[in-house]
Order: structure tokens, then C-alpha cells, then sequence
């Protein structure tokens, strides 16, 4: 991970048009995503986005020491796969699952980073219960973005959100700052104590993401080396966006319709 770097106005006036193009890469596929898909084909059109927008992915061969470059553009995380699931023409989306779309890029050497879990068709209550949990969680989160506030104000939303509701947050993933580095300080924990932890300042911009089992909070990691599920099998979401503290409070910068809704 990169030290921290505080943006000035111009670089996050840069941020926003990576921002818009991450967000654009998870709408696109939203708009997809239906029983029958495969995940290489989600890829595919993450691909088209990119290029379109004359973006660079910030996944495609990111190497982290001692690991295998990553392979794709999107991770594509289906039902207990918490994190990580690489994209194949053999998985293929059923009715009932769902799906978290992760994906980074970058244009004019700054990142943006975001991530949102679909529903396939219909889905059961509980992970209707799961996605929407987790969502409004983030949320709660990125109010906790202003100046004056600490890392751990924004932590324990995520946290709380979850765990009141009967879930767990992972322990052993975060989420991160952002900029000329896809990981900056600092680290964002999915858990955590409000007033804890490092102050928050105008100009700091943060890749805010929570992740969130219905069941126990441990992972595994697959043979693979990428893919991430849960030990005990339940589903997991996570949803992920990329905010900037600014002086009169947070803006997300991935943000879209899709999120409307
Ligand atoms: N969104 C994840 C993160 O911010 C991305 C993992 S990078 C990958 O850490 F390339 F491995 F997918
Ligand atoms: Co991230």
C-alpha cells in the first residue's frame, strides 16, 4: 500500500472522470447481468467500456508480492465467493444467485475503484435482506466522510449496519485510499470504534467498501489464489465506492443511475 496523498481540487476534478468511467463499467454490466450469462461475458463488456473511455484497467495484471497477476478487468464474486471470483465462460449465472461486480481504472494516472452486488432473477428474502443491508450500510458510511471525523466513525457504520441486522463483516480485507495508487493509506477496516483512528482532512479520497456474510465472518482463499468464499458456505455482498472528503463534507465519485434505484 502507498502512503497517503492529499488531492487538491484539480486532481479530484481528474478522479471524477475515472470515477464516472468505473461506475459506467458496473452499469453496463448491470444491464446485462440475467440467467444464462457467463462471467467471461460480464468481462467482455467491461472490456468495450474501458476502451471506450480510453481507460486502463486497474485490475488486468495487478500483481500483489508473492501472487499471480490477476487476470481480468472485473472481479466477479457469485453467491459464497465473498471477493475476488475471476470471470469464466463456465460460470454461468443462475435464477436465485447473486453476484458482486468488482472493478478499478484508471484515466490520466488516477484510479477509481467500485463494486456492487446484483440479484440473478429472483432471489430468495434473505439475500434480498443482505443486499440491501449491506448497501444502506455503505452509506451510512460515506455520510461519516467529512472532515473532523476518523476512520473508525466510518468502520463502525459499516460494522454496526451489518451486525445489527445479524450479519458479519470480513476481517481480514478493507478498503483503502486512492489516487495515483489503487492503494493508498489508509486502510479502511469493515469493523471498527467511532473516534478511532486516523482524522479525516479535505482533500483525501477514499475507496470505502464493505463486504458482509449472512453467516460467520471467516474466508478462504481458493486454489486458485484469487478467489475468496466464505468458510460456511453463506452468501456474501459487497458493495464499494469511491468518495472524496471534501470541506463541506463527502462526494462520491462512482456514483450513477445504477445506484438510484
Ligand atoms: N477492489 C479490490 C481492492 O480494492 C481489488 C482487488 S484487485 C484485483 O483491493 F485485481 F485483484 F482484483
Ligand atoms: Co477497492
Amino acid at each position: 500500500m502507498d502512503k497517503l496523498r492529499i488531492k487538491s481540487k484539480t486532481e479530484i476534478e481528474k478522479m471524477k472522470r475515472s470515477g464516472e468511467a468505473a461506475a459506467t463499467v458496473l452499469k453496463r454490466i448491470g444491464e446485462a447481468i440475467a440467467p444464462g450469462v457467463s462471467t467471461a461475458e460480464l468481462e467482455r463488456i467491461s472490456r468495450n467500456t474501458i476502451a471506450e473511455r480510453n481507460a486502463i484497467s486497474s485490475f488486468l495484471g495487478y500483481q500483489p508480492p508473492d501472487h499471480e497477476p490477476y487476470p481480468a478487468t472485473i472481479c466477479t464474486s457469485i453467491n459464497d465467493v465473498v471477493i475476488h471470483g475471476i470471470p469464466n465462460e463456465n460460470h454461468v449465472l443462475k435464477d436465485g444467485d447473486i453476484i458482486g461486480i468488482d472493478t478499478a481504472v484508471s484515466i490520466d494516472g488516477y484510479h477509481g475503484d467500485n463494486a456492487y452486488t446484483f440479484p440473478v432473477g429472483n432471489i430468495s428474502p434473505s439475500a434480498e435482506r443482505l443486499l440491501k443491508v449491506t448497501r444502506s450500510s455503505l452509506y451510512d458510511a460515506i455520510d461519516e466522510a467529512k472532515p473532523g471525523n476518523r476512520i473508525g466513525d466510518i468502520s463502525a457504520k459499516l460494522q454496526d449496519g451489518a451486525e445489527s441486522n445479524g450479519f458479519s463483516v470480513l476481517q481480514s480485507f478493507s478498503g483503502h485510499g486512492i489516487g495515483r495508487s489503487l492503494h493508498e493509506a489508509p486502510e479502511i477496516p469493515c469493523l471498527g470504534v467511532p473516534g478511532r483512528g486516523l482524522r479525516l482532512r479535505p482533500g483525501m479520497v477514499l475507496a470505502i467498501e464493505t463486504m458482509v456474510n449472512i453467516g460467520l465472518p471467516d474466508v478462504q482463499s481458493l486454489p486458485d489464489g484469487w478467489t475468496i468464499t466464505t468458510v460456511d458456505g453463506s452468501l456474501s455482498a459487497l458493495f464499494e465506492h469511491t468518495v472524496a472528503v471534501l470541506s463541506d463534507g463527502p462526494e462520491i465519485l462512482t456514483r450513477s443511475s445504477l445506484w438510484e434505484t
